[in-house]
């Protein structure tokens, strides 16, 4: 079915052709105001001014196609659909006890013996049937696709055995079959040691290469392979040789870097061409300087800073050394359990002072490029899927970040057509 959409606000995001962005492009913005969208067979054909329906439709007949459905869009503003390049979507239950008692003042060591951290989240992963994991995770995914995210990367990582690990990875499977929108599946059996390896830790990283990438591979369960690069977690030695054994098996690399500390592994993604380098929210001047002259994206998940109350990443000295940023949520039970990348988005400028335009940007074209979907998503562009998000009325653009906790998207579409 072909679709006209007329009398949109302001149409977000409009390039004829697009790049990643970096320094001052980040925060520019293409709008067109009073504006119509044409969609044909799921993707978008043409788009321009009101006042120019007409002539548009002399050369392409738009307005006399008779299979075509009319939508007033009613003054909405439309965008593209946010693209979330970091989530740990796939989990067995939420973790609001540890957060009350984080709250009360427990230790780490006092909530990990009460059932917090990666490790019980792996323990409980370990005792839930995929069946059970894949309804969980689709309840959350149809969530967040009303909240506005029309692609979505999912890593494993709360399995951290071979067996849990590819029952993660093949529930992510069934989500790429089953849902309507582009979704990357992430290996990150090097997410923590698990307490039988806590003196051997060589051990569980041959278990990773020698048995989980194989199994991987067979199955082809994987597009990105992803390790916790942290003191107490993975050395950046320890994460080097997990990310080769992935690139040899033709995943590109992601890794969190540089969460707590300025561990090394924004250099170590750098050396390996990551494709991103996540977290950031301790950075010194070499990882500024080795990021920006590199083609890696530095992808900022600022919920995680307000949820732990750490320090939000440098996100305008990043822009202004010229990294290119994305914005992600990191969705999981411990660190961030929204998915909701409104909330990103206002964070991003209500705590590191980036710009509205920017944080569009960063979570929609950015992001697609951070999982490489940008040929299908992150803008609007004559071929793109019409993954849009159709707001309710606003004042102006900047209003959506501004006003915060508000949820101020009226509907959805996937592929030309209105999820419910
Ligand atoms: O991205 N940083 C490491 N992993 C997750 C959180 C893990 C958890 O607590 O379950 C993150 O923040
Ligand atoms: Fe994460």
């Amino acid at each position: 079915m072909n679709t006209l959409i007329t009398n949109i606000k302001h149409l977000v995001n409009v390039r004829e052709e697009h790049t990643l962005l970096r320094g001052k492009a980040l925060a520019e913005l293409p709008i067109i105001e009073k504006a119509f969208l044409y969609i044909k067979d799921g993707r978008i054909d043409s788009f321009g001014k009101m006042d120019d329906l007409e002539i548009t439709n002399n050369e392409q007949g738009i307005l006399n196609d008779e299979s075509r459905n009319v939508i007033d869009a009613a003054g909405a503003t439309i965008l593209p659909t946010y693209c979330d390049s970091h989530t740990h979507l796939v989990f067995a239950a939420s973790r609001e006890s540890e957060f009350v008692d984080k709250l009360k003042g427990l230790t780490y060591a006092e909530i990990a013996a009460k059932g917090g951290g990666i490790l019980n989240s792996a323990n409980k992963l370990q005792q839930t049937i995929e069946n059970d994991l894949y309804n969980l995770a689709a309840e959350r995914l149809k969530k967040l696709i009303k909240l506005g995210s029309g692609a979505i990367e999912i890593k494993s990582g709360y399995g951290l055995t071979v067996e849990a690990e590819i029952k993660m990875l093949r529930v992510i499977k069934r989500l790429k079959e089953t849902f309507p929108i582009p979704i990357k599946s992430t290996f990150l059996g090097a997410h923590a040691f698990p307490i039988e390896y806590k003196e051997k830790k060589q051990d569980y990283i041959d278990l990773i290469i020698n048995e989980m990438l194989p199994a991987i591979e067979k199955e082809q369960l994987a597009d990105y392979i992803d390790a916790f690069c942290e003191e107490g977690f993975f050395t950046v030695e320890q994460t080097e040789q997990v990310c080769l054994a992935g690139i040899e098996k033709g995943l590109k690399v992601k890794i969190h870097a540089n969460q707590l500390h300025v561990s090394g592994g924004v250099e170590l993604g750098v050396k390996l061409n990551a494709l991103s380098v996540d977290h950031l929210e301790a950075m010194d001047i070499n990882s500024i300087q080795s990021l920006a002259n590199s083609n890696t994206i530095g992808t900022l998940l600022p919920t995680a800073a307000f949820f732990l109350r750490m320090q939000y990443q440098p996100a305008r000295q990043l822009i202004d050394a010229g990294c290119a940023i994305a914005l992600a949520s990191d969705f999981n039970p411990g660190s961030s359990p929204s998915g909701n990348m409104n909330f990103v988005n206002a964070l991003s400028c209500i705590q590191m002072k980036m710009l509205p335009e920017e944080v569009i940007n960063a979570s929609t074209l950015n992001g697609a490029y951070a999982m490489e979907v940008e040929n299908d998503l992150g803008s609007i562009t004559k071929g793109k899927l019409a993954n849009l998000i159709f707001t309710k009325p606003i004042p102006s653009l900047s209003y959506m970040p501004y006003s915060f906790g508000e949820n101020l998207i009226d509907k959805v579409m996937i592929n030309g057509e209105f999820y419910e």
